[in-house]
């Protein structure tokens, strides 16, 4: 496997990316954490940073235990670190060097260009610039702003490029990478995902012996990836819990409950929807719903569980951008982890231990595995869905008529997208319910009725997002359809804010 050394730069998991497509594993470190199982690793790569090898935050990596005894690949940060520290000269730079850029010289005899030729578009990002390669550096190539964009050590399987191979603008980034893992550090590519299956269900049953799990299903992608997997590992002794919280899509909790069943996981439906409703009662502030919503999940998942006799485990789709800990720019690894909402899981008391096997892989990942466990594409495919549901798409407090005009209203603008060829386009999609009224005319009579927004949003990760351009006679269609038969609302609008500054959610 591959070890990345991250220095906070804002593309480091998109390397991880890049290098795993090649069917090669590679893990995150924080550049000041590094492991200690170093005879695993077969090569390293030095990610790029938003801080400056010159000033007093420049990032010191302690390599001696990597230098000369890895193959090593410094990128941008890396390469000026390399260079600064080690004979070489970084300077702040005269001219511009972000975005696009051309390849004018490679030194095409060094194996790491093989296949790459003069021209090669790459893609720059950062204001020093290598002045003078580091002792026994050989140049190995050039674009027509930046001198010293890759060079070699001489003696040493140690390269370094000033641009970024990971991101798509550099066409042959990832014809690089290969180069460099395969071809110089001599890496395998056999990390599929079958084989990640098969590695996973041993280390599952290895781990877990014949102990019993139970596992929170949400209906998405992640927790349904891990249960299969599981299931694959320890049959019957996944017991699998589905909790319908009243704020799910309309009819998803009997639709997924089946393809569930379908899918021969051992799963028990609880339908508590009365419970969290009672316990929502009169909330209108979008974080106490969440508490109160997440309070009421942690109360019923929790009778349930113990209601399994003997369960030594708990199962999570944690998957591995939730478990990654970055770098900040001040230096230090930032003390929290990215914790999405799935982290930080259930309370103490239930005592039990923690099984994430989905852990070390990205979302995309976590589609190709399901894929090759033969899950179907339409639930390969599925949007995301917020744990809190419905509940933080109602603005102001929620009572079960709204969820109801909520759901009715969802459901149209979701199939609609689906019969128009739209939903797979789209990286998430649902509607919010405001807390207006306006006035309207149905017939020769005036209402005064409820107000739906649509959004559906473009994405990767829902870090950023920005609206979909949605065809007008789409919209125009599925207004027309949610006002004739929903009844309570008389008026929809789609939302065109992107993210930032809007949120995805309203709530
Ligand atoms: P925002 O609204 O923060 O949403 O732009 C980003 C992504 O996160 C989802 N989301 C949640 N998921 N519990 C969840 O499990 C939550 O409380 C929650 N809030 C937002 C949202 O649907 C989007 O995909």
């Amino acid at each position: 496997k591959v070890l990345i050394l991250d220095f906070g730069s804002q593309y480091t998991q998109l390397i991880a990316r890049r290098v795993r497509e090649l069917n090669i594993y590679s893990e995150i470190h924080p550049f000041n954490k590094i492991p200690t199982n170093l005879s695993e690793y077969k090569a390293v790569i030095l990610s790029g940073s938003p801080n400056s090898v010159r000033g007093d935050k420049a990032l010191h990596p302690e390599l001696s235990e990597l230098r000369t005894k890895k193959p090593m690949l410094a990128v941008c940060y890396g390469a000026q670190y390399l260079a600064h520290f080690s004979g070489g000269e970084v300077a702040p730079s005269n001219t511009r060097e972000y975005g696009r850029a051309n390849l004018s010289y490679i030194k095409n005899d060094d194996e790491f260009f093989i296949g790459i030729n003069e021209g090669s578009q790459v893609w720059m990002s950062h204001s020093d610039t290598i002045k003078k390669l580091p002792t026994n550096g050989v140049l190995l190539a050039s674009t027509s702003d930046v001198e010293n964009a890759a060079y070699k050590i001489e003696g040493e399987t140690t390269y370094a490029i000033q641009f970024h191979p990971e991101v798509y603008h550099s066409t042959d980034g990832k014809q690089l990478l290969e180069n460099f893992l395969v071809k110089i550090a001599g890496l395998n590519q056999d990390w599929t995902p079958q084989s990640f299956v098969e590695e996973t269900v041993e280390a599952i049953q290895e781990k877990v012996g014949n102990d019993k799990v139970v596992l929170g299903l949400s209906g998405g992608v992640d927790s349904t990836i891990a249960a299969v997997l599981l299931n694959k590992a320890i049959g019957d002794n996944l017991y699998c819990i589905f909790v319908n919280n009243g704020l799910l899509r309309k009819n998803e909790f009997e639709s997924v409950l089946k393809q569930y069943e379908g899918m021969g996981l051992n799963v028990k439906g609880v339908d508590a929807s009365e419970r969290f409703l009672t316990a929502l009662k009169g909330i209108e502030d979008p974080e106490k719903k969440r508490k109160a919503i997440g309070n009421a999940f942690i109360e019923v998942f929790d009778d349930e569980a113990h209601q399994i006799t003997d369960v030594k485990w708990l199962a999570q789709g944690t998957i591995y951008p939730d478990v990654i800990e970055s770098v900040s720019a001040t230096g230090g690894p930032s003390a929290t982890i990215k914790s999405h909402h799935n982290v930080g899981g259930l309370p103490d008391f239930m005592k039990l231990k923690i099984v994430e096997p989905l852990r070390a892989i990205f979302k995309d990942e976590v589609r190709r595995v399901g894929a090759s466990l033969g899950v179907s594409p339409e639930l390969l495919g599925r949007h995301p869905f917020p744990g809190p549901g419905l509940g933080i798409r109602i603005l102001g407090d929620i009572t079960a008529e709204k969820v109801r005009m909520l759901q009715e209203v969802d459901a149209i603008f979701i199939e609609g997208l689906k019969a128009w060829g739209l939903y797979d386009k789209v990286w998430q999609a649902g509607a919010m319910l405001l807390p207006v009224n306006s006035v309207g005319v149905m017939g020769d009579e005036r209402t005064y009725e409820k107000c739906v927004a649509l959004r559906a949003v473009e994405s990767t990760d829902g870090m950023t997002a920005d609206w979909v351009n949605l065809p007008y006679e789409f919209l125009q269609k599925t207004s027309n359809e949610i006002i004739n038969k929903v009844k309570g609302v008389n008026r929809v609008v789609y939302d065109i804010s992107s993210k930032p500054p809007a949120t995805i959610e309203w709530e």
